[in-house]
């Protein structure tokens, strides 16, 4: 077995940049080469982290011997083909969320890696905080959660890097930008929600009803699931405003009597139990949910490195797989079919999943508990 991981990164943006960051402090993980479209960003990127080469040709990085895995951060709408075809080319695979923009593409990929030697992970983290971990030890049947995202306008950042006038060759460009396939849309940032939600209540969605500002299918929007157990859950997303009080990310879980809410996933408090949640979670890491100071905290993104160089080299459960990060796909397909049909949509989880035997996998029948 080797002991060290060649990775490549492909997309040398925002994201890379802390993605980076873990590479370099992950002992046996090795930073070989960096691609991007846009040449002077691969550079940057190979510079800061030694590699040995930067390129702005992927068949390069694919074909080479010499890389075993492909960290894929460019922008949404190329993460599928760019995963196929790493995937063929016999390259592990982490790849930022969401890895697959449909269900289609979704099938795609399960089907490729069912059929490879390679691990394929998706970058859905939030399951990995110490928040959520303890909440849903405290927690284990929920009967409502509430979700928000907000993206204040100026915080959209992304939308004005894939989609405004300043865009790069590389961006990815959507007739409407505001639309919620859009950069900081609701299947950006409120992918997070419809995973955690998941994630959380502990069981399959059948039913979904959801609405976009001006009734039409847009960011601004909020989508209502409801679950096999009777749970309901709403995932509510604004790109329009900042929220006042309400922070970027703001969760509710509540169960009877007793109850518990997170605030950005750095503190949670409970009601109604003894049990004890955190005041505030710090970190040395490049956890980039930073608190308003800068300071950075604990939020599991810090592990996700270690994690896949872990995966690749020596097995064992893979703690994101391709098919638990289809889930928020699905969810976010039938969304968006409701803002248009203006209906109730009926949803069954088995569509999420190819498998090679039809049956649900583990990781999606256990509501990505898989990781234990
Ligand atoms: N996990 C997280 O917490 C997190 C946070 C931010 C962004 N993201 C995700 O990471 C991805 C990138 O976001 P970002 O903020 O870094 O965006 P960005 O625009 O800063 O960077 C994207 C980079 O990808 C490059 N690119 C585009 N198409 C390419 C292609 N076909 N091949 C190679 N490079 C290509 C662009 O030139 C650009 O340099 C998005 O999908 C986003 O959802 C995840």
């Amino acid at each position: 077995m080797a002991d060290k991981l060649n990775v490549a990164i492909v997309g040398c943006g925002g994201i890379s940049r802390y993605h980076l960051a873990n590479i370099l402090k992950t002992p046996a993980m090795q930073l070989t080469a960096t691609m991007d479209v846009i040449e002077s960003a691969a550079r940057e990127r190979a510079e800061e982290g030694g590699a040995g080469y930067h390129t702005t040709d992927l068949g390069r990085v694919l074909s080479d011997p010499g890389v075993d895995a492909v960290i894929i951060c460019s922008t949404h709408s190329t993460h599928a083909e760019i995963s196929l075809e790493s995937v063929a080319a016999g390259k592990h695979v982490f790849c930022e969320k969401p890895p697959m923009m449909t269900v289609a593409e979704a099938h795609a990929i399960q089907k490729s890696v069912s059929e490879s030697d390679v691990q394929y992970m998706g970058a859905w983290w939030f399951k990995h905080s110490p928040v959520t971990i303890r909440l849903r030890d405290v927690i284990e049947k929920p009967y409502f959660i509430l979700f928000t995202v907000r993206i204040p306008p100026e915080q959209n950042r992304r939308n004005k890097v894939m989609f405004g006038p300043d865009a790069g060759p590389g961006a990815h460009r959507v007739d409407d930008p505001e639309g919620p396939y859009g950069a900081d849309g609701v299947f950006d940032n409120g992918g997070y929600a419809l995973y955690w939600i998941w994630h959380v209540m502990r069981s399959q969605p059948v039913e979904i009803y959801a609405m976009g500002y001006g009734g039409k299918p847009t960011s601004t929007s909020t989508i209502v699931i409801r679950f096999e157990n009777g749970g309901v859950a709403n995932s509510v997303f604004s790109d329009v405003g900042s929220g006042g009080i309400v922070p970027k990310y703001y969760g509710e879980v509540l169960a009877g009597s007793v109850s518990a809410a997170t605030n950005r996933f750095r503190s949670l408090v409970f009601e109604g139990t003894d049990a004890e949640g955190f005041e505030e979670i710090y970190s040395e890491g490049t956890g980039i949910l930073n608190d308003a100071s800068g300071k950075p905290y604990r939020a599991g993104f810090d592990e996700e490195m270690e994690m896949f160089a872990k995966l690749c080299l020596e097995g064992g459960p893979n703690p994101m797989d391709v098919w638990e990060a289809s889930v928020p796909t699905l969810i976010f397909e039938k969304a968006v079919q409701s803002m248009r049909e203006r209906r109730p949509v009926a949803v069954d989880i088995r569509e999420a999943c190819w498998t090679p035997d039809g049956k649900l996998p583990k990781s999606v029948a256990t509501f990505g508990d898989c990781v234990k």
